[in-house]
């Protein structure tokens, strides 16, 4: 979300202000950094690079510091308070004011701050989005309403709210008329869209996934992230009808102990989790099955642990995010007693990432004869007349092809596999 976020700011910048994207600090006019609040290191590194920006400044003061995202939105005044060299302090949802306040800055000459959460107003204020290549985010929907126990974005980014689905309709062709192929629809929790339709009536999200599909020149529909309360039959359904849907899912867990569960708020059970996996095997027998998951959280305890070790086993991951769990300011489980000392948590996530790991590996071996579908993405890392593209479960495959494949979408059959990507042959 970040990164779609910072590559709106980009063009609003560019559109708006004339500003060009530059890689070296050292000629920058103007620094945004948008930063992340999810968990305690990427809070931090926020000050860590504002620190190393400021020197900069110091030898041209003529430049200007923007801070934006999450860490904006949680701390408001208080990165003005750390940091008084920044210029403008803007939230997730306001980064459509950024031109505004960067011209008040320069006619007040004083810090501007704005992290308040208007209704969705931000996607009529921003212009088209450029796009290079043929995959494209879409954001559906922003914020969210579940708090989690353990988590800021409701905090920082606002209730969920969902953009109007004609909004969403338009945005996808408009990317599908400049040649992309793969549209990624984005949201916190996108299965909680409820978008408003013109007759006045809410669409879900497999509504919205049905008419996604019936866009032309939109060849595959990927989505993130989604959350298994809502994770409904008629999403599951959406799997059996559209082809364009992709064969991997990003369903974020969390844990696999229904103590923990209950003590995350994540309002449902371990067995409910495993109960939507078998529904969507059922209709994708080899759909892969990406997850997050949290590992030391408040009172876990080593029997808890071993139950999401055996979820693991039954659902079989190809993928994960874990981490360990870090208290984040402001949400409930910073204050529930923790007393699991650290090397424990790190063992236990080094255990988990070992065997999900493996199942990758294995993932990958299955495919080995398999033919896949695949997006070009460019030319590959090495070797001469080769092209690299990417899987439906985000499998890397290099093969041979000409240049005029690139951005389009083919058939390989896999040839080889290795750790972090396959070998293949154009169909
Ligand atoms: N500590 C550790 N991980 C967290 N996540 C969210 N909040 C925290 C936290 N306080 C993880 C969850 C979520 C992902 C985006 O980040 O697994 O799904
Ligand atoms: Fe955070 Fe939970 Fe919302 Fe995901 S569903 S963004 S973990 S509060």
């Amino acid at each position: 979300m970040n990164d779609y976020d910072s590559n709106r700011i980009v063009d609003l910048l560019r559109n708006e202000m004339g500003y060009e994207k530059t890689d070296n600090l050292e000629e920058a006019d103007l620094v945004v950094v948008n930063t992340c609040a999810i968990r305690e290191k990427a809070h931090e590194k926020t000050y860590s690079d504002l620190g190393r920006i400021r020197e900069v400044k110091k030898l041209r003061p003529s430049m200007r510091i923007a801070v934006g995202g999450c860490v904006a939105s949680l701390e408001g005044e208080n990165v003005l308070k750390r940091a008084p060299f920044v210029d403008v302090v803007f939230g997730p949802q306001t980064y459509h004011r950024l031109p505004d306040m960067l011209r008040l800055r320069e006619e007040t000459g004083r810090s501007q701050l704005d992290v308040t959460f208007p209704e969705i107003e931000k996607f009529d204020h921003l212009p088209a989005p450029k796009i290079e290549g043929a995959c494209a985010f879409v954001s559906i929907m922003e914020g969210c309403s579940k708090y989690c126990s353990y988590c800021v974005v409701p905090y920082t980014r606002g209730e969920e709210i969902s953009r109007p689905m004609v909004d969403v309709l338009m945005e996808v062709a408009q990317l599908a008329d400049q040649g992309v192929k793969e549209v990624t629809l984005l949201g916190q929790n996108v299965n909680a869209y409820q978008g408003a339709m013109p007759d006045g009536n809410l669409a879900d999200f497999a509504l919205l996934l049905d008419y996604v599909a019936e866009i032309d020149g939109i060849e595959r529909i990927r989505y993130t992230t989604s959350h298994p309360r809502e994770f409904s039959q008629r999403i599951i359904d959406c799997y059996a009808r559209i082809p364009k849907l992709v064969n991997h899912v990003h369903l974020p867990v969390q844990s696999g102990s229904d103590s923990v569960l209950t003590a995350m708020k994540r309002g449902y059970t371990a067995d409910e989790y495993r109960s939507i996996c078998k529904r969507l095997r059922e209709v994708r027998p080899d759909i892969s099955i990406a997850t997050d998951i949290i590992v030391g959280f408040p009172g876990e305890t080593e029997e808890d642990f071993e139950e999401t070790m055996q979820l693991i086993r039954d659902v079989h991951f190809d993928a994960s995010f874990s981490f360990i769990f870090s208290p984040r300011p402001g949400t409930p489980a910073a204050r529930m007693p923790d007393t699991t000392p650290h090397r424990v948590k790190l063992a236990r996530l080094q255990k988990l990432q070992a065997l999900i790991d493996s199942y990758a590996d294995e993932i990958s071996r299955t495919m080995l004869g398999t033919e896949q579908r695949v997006l070009v993405l460019g030319h590959a890392r090495r070797g001469e007349g080769m092209l690299m593209a990417r899987t439906d479960n985000n499998r890397i495959v290099n093969f041979a092809g000409p240049d005029s494949l690139i951005d389009t979408m083919v058939r390989v059959k896999v040839t080889e596999v290795f750790p972090h990507s396959l070998g293949g042959e154009l169909l």
